[in-house]
């Protein structure tokens, strides 16, 4: 029911006049004072001008404590819907919507933010219902009983400096493993397999280079138990080796040495045992923690040992999983068959999978058509740290993406479909990383307690010199972590553990090698490279203290000035313009000056010496200079053109 403007003044005792603009203070526009008002907006109006003393004030129990109370809702939300569930009337919510300057009726929706800032009006912590993925992730997630656990067998991975003999192991490894009416089967290659032993299955997963490694944990797929670190006896520690040892560190992950090629006659082990204590690797022997041992992927000397000893580790890790349950597990690669079906490798991490399975992965899904195990046999289940291919999927995976089972298979489709849509719609979205700009900020949210560098350098002494200083840095609000650091340029294995750790990398006197960059600007790394030691340390304080200046630098390239202008059909207007100094290239950035202020800010669209598009003009030639997004140029008009750069700072 409504009610007209000069009806409801005339209950409230007012003029009409005083009522619209009251309304109109409300942010209701009425024409007159025969409009007429819906009969919420008319309630509202009562209860803004009613005397205050007759407003009654709900009072609050006594000695209660108000905790905020959580509701799960499904977004957009009707007004009405909201209503219902905060038990309140839908006036109530349109007052306080009022209030924050929306104005809704009963029949409107709400987003989640809007419905969040009400909730919490009314004392109710508001969150979206979980999506039907992460109901089913959910389930994946519950633990299990520890009745039904039962040891799994370790995942492993090898890593090391190039050429120390990673592949080689492995290869003896698998070979020693494989027993002859097996051997045809050894051809089939999938990233990870399984070796049996007498005591207890270990699964390997192929020399990924750390690289990949880390990159799959970027992905939060950490499916590493064990790091064999495999070092040369004759070649000892490199660069190489001391990256593999930081990214296991950062992951977590235990790790085994092994000094490999002992067979040979300039084998040092004790050289490398020494290496590695000073890295804090110390071997059991030498009364360290380490396990560490030699062998020879040659002589196959110490293999046996080296698998037994794996077995151990993994026994003190207590390595369990739960195999009486829907499956979840991690994909190792993926790729299109010959046949032209998509297939997957993946480790199941708990439960079992069975072919006929249901599985949602990343943005596909599909039933689990045939499994193929290491030795290419079909098989028609796999329990937990098995490595298999997988037939069925919709499309071809992402390594590192995650697979659950679902009991249905309406659901997996829907939510399959739904993901795509959600890719198409736009490009996902990348998790933040943290850069030294936003650091203070960061760590005034709370939300960064530590912040972890990588450093790089072209001299050891640098290094130390550099993280000395920065060690003694105080700060109480956050923790500095050096989490690798090493000689030589930027490599991209610097990137990903960067990316993977969200840490900073600083380089000094190097260089970012372009695949680093190009990997640095896809994972949103920060790179900041620098020329005097001092200027990294007072950066860094800056940045913890929030004072960093920004890290970019501008400079005028050229000047120009509009003699004339002129306009062309299809087109627009045309500056005829003289350079003054320096340069001005096509697509330059430009800022536009009248009078020394600046009319305009952008970028030049077209650049033109008589009637030919040109790359640049020189100082003291005439061109024409079209701006689609300025069509305002003046005669006198002064264009500076200027780039950003963003550069490592020099020694003045
Ligand atoms: P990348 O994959 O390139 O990082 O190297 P990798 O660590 O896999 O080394 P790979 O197994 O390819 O071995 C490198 C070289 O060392 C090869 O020529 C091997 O034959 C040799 N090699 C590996 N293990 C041994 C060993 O135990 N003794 C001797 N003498 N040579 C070995
Ligand atoms: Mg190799």
């Amino acid at each position: 029911m409504s009610v007209r403007v000069h009806e409801l003044a005339k209950k409230l005792n007012i003029s009409s006049k005083d009522l619209i603009a009251k309304l109109k203070e409300l942010n209701v526009i009425v024409k007159g004072h025969m409009s007429s008002l819906d009969e919420e907006t008319a309630e509202i109006i009562i209860h803004e001008l009613k005397p205050k003393d007759e407003i009654k004030i709900e009072a609050k129990p006594v000695g209660e404590v108000v905790t905020a109370k959580e509701i799960r809702l499904k977004f957009p939300i009707l007004v009405k819907d909201l209503s219902t569930k905060l038990a309140v009337k839908p006036n109530e919510i349109i007052k306080k919507l009022i209030k924050h300057n929306i104005f809704a009726t009963v029949n409107q929706t709400l987003d989640e933010k809007t419905a969040t800032i009400i909730g919490k009006d009314f004392g109710y912590e508001i969150k979206p219902l979980p999506t039907e993925e992460e109901e089913i992730i959910e389930i994946h997630k519950k633990e299990d009983e520890p009745s039904r656990l039962v040891p799994r067998a370790p995942i492993v991975t090898f890593m090391g400096h190039v050429d120390h003999g990673k592949t080689s192991l492995l290869d003896v490894i698998r070979k020693t493993n494989v027993t002859e009416k097996e051997a045809g089967g050894i051809t089939q290659h999938i990233g990870a397999y399984e070796v049996a032993l007498e005591k207890g299955h270990i699964t390997f997963l192929d020399t990924p280079g750390h690289e990949a490694f880390t990159a799959m944990r970027s992905r939060g797929a950490n499916i590493t138990d064990i790091v064999v670190l495999v070092v040369a006896a004759d070649d000892g520690v490199m660069p190489q080796t001391i990256e593999a040892i930081d990214h296991a560190r950062e992951a977590g992950v235990p790790i085994v040495v092994a000094i490999n090629k002992i067979d040979k006659p300039s084998a040092d082990i004790n050289r490398v045992k020494r290496q590695l204590s000073e890295l804090n690797l110390m071997s059991e022997d030498w009364g360290g923690k380490t396990i560490t041992m030699g062998v020879s992927a040659k002589t196959k000397e110490g293999i046996d040992h080296l698998l037994e000893m794996l077995l151990l580790e993994a026994e003190m890790l207590e390595l369990k999983a739960n195999p009486h349950r829907l499956a979840s597990g991690v994909v190792i690669e993926a790729e299109l068959s010959r046949g032209g079906g998509p297939i997957a490798t993946v480790i199941v991490r708990n439960g079992t999978l069975r072919v006929g399975d249901v599985i949602i992965c990343g943005s596909h899904w599909g039933r689990v058509k045939a499994m193929i195990d290491d030795k290419g046999h079909r098989i028609k289940e796999a329990s937990p740290s098995k490595p298999v291919e997988i037939l069925g999927l919709s499309g071809v995976v992402q390594a590192g993406e995650k697979f659950y089972v679902v009991e249905d298979e309406k659901k997996a489709r829907e939510i399959g479909g739904a993901k795509q849509e959600k890719i198409k719609e736009k490009t996902i979205v990348q998790a933040k990383r943290i850069t030294l700009e936003e650091l203070y900020q960061r760590i005034r949210e709370g939300t960064v307690k530590e912040l972890k560098l990588i450093f790089k350098a072209d001299v050891g002494g640098s290094i130390e010199a550099l993280r000395d200083s920065l060690l003694k840095i105080p700060s109480q609000d956050v923790q500095l972590r050096i989490i690798h650091q090493g000689v030589g340029d930027i490599n991209e294995s610097d990137i990903m553990l960067a990316a993977a750790s969200s840490a900073v990398v600083i380089g000094f006197h190097i260089e970012l090698i372009p695949e680093a960059e190009a990997r640095a600007k896809e994972e949103g790394v920060e790179v900041r490279l620098y020329r005097v030691i001092y200027e990294a340390i007072s950066d860094v304080k800056a940045a913890m203290e929030g004072l960093l200046e920004p890290h970019t630098k501008e400079t005028i390239t050229g000047r120009v000035e509009v003699r004339q202008t002129f306009r062309i059909s299809n087109f627009g207007q045309v500056a005829g313009c003289f350079v003054l100094k320096g340069t001005i290239a096509r697509s330059s950035s430009i800022r536009v000056l009248r009078d020394n202020e600046i009319v305009f800010k952008g970028k030049i669209s077209s650049l033109k010496r008589l009637k030919d598009d040109v790359r640049d003009v020189q100082e003291g030639f005439e061109c024409g200079i079209g701006v689609s997004e300025f069509q305002d140029f003046k005669a006198g008009d002064i264009i500076e053109v200027y780039k950003i750069e963003k550069i490592a700072k020099k020694l003045e």
